[in-house]
């Protein structure tokens, strides 16, 4: 893909905002990849990047463990730029003076415009951006000229020769006013990008790169009724025609009258082959004492496999198996810090088991969430089908908190479908991320009409995001909050206390588990 578009490389130092800049630079029309501190100078090159971004990080530049690249990476053509420990590395390595500092803090200042400048081009003399301060530089390296001041601190540089730029602030994040500016101004004048990223040249390349991939044999596609899955079935689709067989498995951990559902919508709905299979019971039974999230959803993953695996008759032989991998789980999967920092193994990604007879194609591998339903749009997917609540391939069982069995599935199922129906009632179901209910390993005391309950409790989760790696609890009318309540209480036998899940992400998840 890299090879076919402009590419921007963002080295990752361990920032938070990483992915927000790699997300702003798509936004303006470039591609851009995500790539460790720690990548041989030849992965950088394979990409032929425009330019480098050296990322922010929590560290220190003289910490014993501070994550260094590696040294070509100073010495490359293309232009530079350094955000936050980025621009420290950068000055430092070049020759500057950085003096250590015990603390890093955040927050906003006033950025003043010193002079004329390539990356500052076009902001006005002040401007508020989000500062953060760590490590001093007392001195810049020779070539470079300071063109920007905050909070007494050198805060913009430039080396226009060597085309390196640094800047102390964080020009991604919405609090820096002037944030676009400064990234477009890389993009566009120094790197010399054009912005040819767009929905049409990725479906394009996309279907190319398919076709090419698949050589022999049929395609396999598990689709889970999901935004992702559907949009990389009909790319695939798209590329190689009748030969891609979509599979829909009931793997008895779907929501109450999802299967017949989604198979009714898919079947009215999209030009796609479609088999469901009704694999409930196998994954039931492989799920009986199984209590770990992660051994849950390894267990899920292989058995997903092992049920696409035995799809077809020797005619139709499949080779190949579709998977909607988005880039936030290939990120996630290949976490900066190593695998130890995985957060959780999409099933996606880090729950498939390592044997196996199906080789995977991933078309939506580079692609954002919201950039999928822009794809699933220029598609001609119907907007009822894009605008369905993510839903993770494991399903409920990541909702029951502890040991997954028929009784447990039927009481959330019923509380789950309250909530969702309550969240379209108020007209909320496409202003959210996801609606939810959690049921929890918990009993609790309650009374109902003259009897004592010892019942269990459900959470409610309800998150707004833009892409599921950082969220925020919606602030949901009370009236929705109470009908939910009251709702789920009174009809659904098992639950006797609700409560909301006030979390964002991060430091939560949204899943539960
Ligand atoms: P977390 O819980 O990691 O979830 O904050 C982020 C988003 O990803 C969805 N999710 C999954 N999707 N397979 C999927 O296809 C999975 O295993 C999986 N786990 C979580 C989750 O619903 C949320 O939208």
């Amino acid at each position: 893909m890299s090879e076919a578009h402009e590419t921007i490389v963002v080295l990752d130092f361990g920032s938070q905002y990483t992915q927000l800049i790699a997300r702003r630079i798509r936004d303006a029309g470039v591609y851009c990849e995500i790539l460790p501190y720690h990548v041989e100078p030849s992965e950088i090159e394979s990409r032929d990047p425009r330019g480098v971004i050296l990322s922010g990080g929590p560290d220190s530049v003289f910490g014993a463990d501070s994550p260094h690249p590696h040294d070509a990476v100073y010495g490359a053509s293309m232009p530079l730029l350094g955000i936050c420990y980025g621009m420290q590395l950068m000055a430092h390595k070049l020759g500057g003076n950085v003096q250590a500092s015990a603390d890093r803090q955040y927050g906003p200042a006033t950025l003043e415009v010193l002079s004329e400048s390539q990356i500052l081009h076009g902001m006005p003399v002040n401007s508020q951006v989000w500062m953060s301060h760590g490590d001093n530089i007392e001195e810049l390296p020779s070539g470079f000229q300071i063109v920007g001041r905050a909070a007494g601190a050198i805060a913009a540089c430039e080396n226009p020769e060597r085309r390196r730029y640094g800047v102390q602030f964080h020009p991604e994040v919405v609090h820096t006013a002037e944030g676009d500016t400064i990234l477009r101004n890389f993009l566009f004048e120094i790197c010399e990008c054009r912005g040819d990223w767009t929905v049409r040249s990725f479906i394009d390349a996309a279907v190319e790169r398919i076709g090419s991939q698949v050589k022999e044999g049929q395609v396999l596609c598990g689709l889970s009724g999901g935004v992702d899955s559907t949009v990389a079935a009909m790319l695939v689709r798209r590329a190689v025609g009748d030969r891609l067989t979509c599979v829909f498995v009931d793997n008895g951990l779907l929501r109450k009258n999802e299967f017949e559902a989604v198979l009714q919508a898919f079947d009215e709905q999209l030009d796609l082959n479609i088999v469901g299979v009704d694999a409930a019971e196998r994954f039931l039974s492989r799920l009986e004492g199984v209590v770990d999230p992660e051994l849950k959803r390894k267990t899920i993953g292989e058995e997903f496999i092992r049920v696409f695996e035995e799809q077809g008759s020797p005619e139709q032989d499949f080779r190949y198996l579709v998977q909607g991998t988005l880039y936030p789980d290939v990120i996630e999967s290949i976490s900066v810090k190593g695998p130890s920092a995985v957060i959780k193994s999409h099933h996606n990604v880090g729950g498939l088991p390592e044997e196996m007879d199906l080789e995977l194609i991933e078309p939506l591998r580079e692609l954002f969430k919201d950039e999928v339903r822009r794809v699933g749009r220029a598609l001609k997917i119907p907007d009822s089908l894009l605008q369905r609540h993510p839903f993770p391939g494991p399903g409920l069982a990541i909702r029951i908190l502890g040991e997954v069995d028929a009784e447990r599935l039927r009481i959330l199922r019923e509380a789950d479908s309250i909530v969702l129906a309550e969240i379209r009632r108020a007209g909320l179901y496409t202003e959210v991320w996801q609606a939810f209910a959690v049921l929890l390993p918990v009993q609790t005391v309650g009374v109902m009409g003259d009897d004592r309950t010892y019942e269990n409790v459900a959470a409610v989760r309800i998150v707004d995001s833009v892409d599921g790696m950082t969220a925020d609890w919606v602030k949901v009318p009370y009236e929705v909050l109470a009908a939910i309540s009251s709702r789920i209480v009174n009809e659904v036998p098992g639950i006797n206390r609700v409560v909301y899940d006030i979390s964002s992400k991060p430091p939560s998840t949204i899943e539960w588990e």
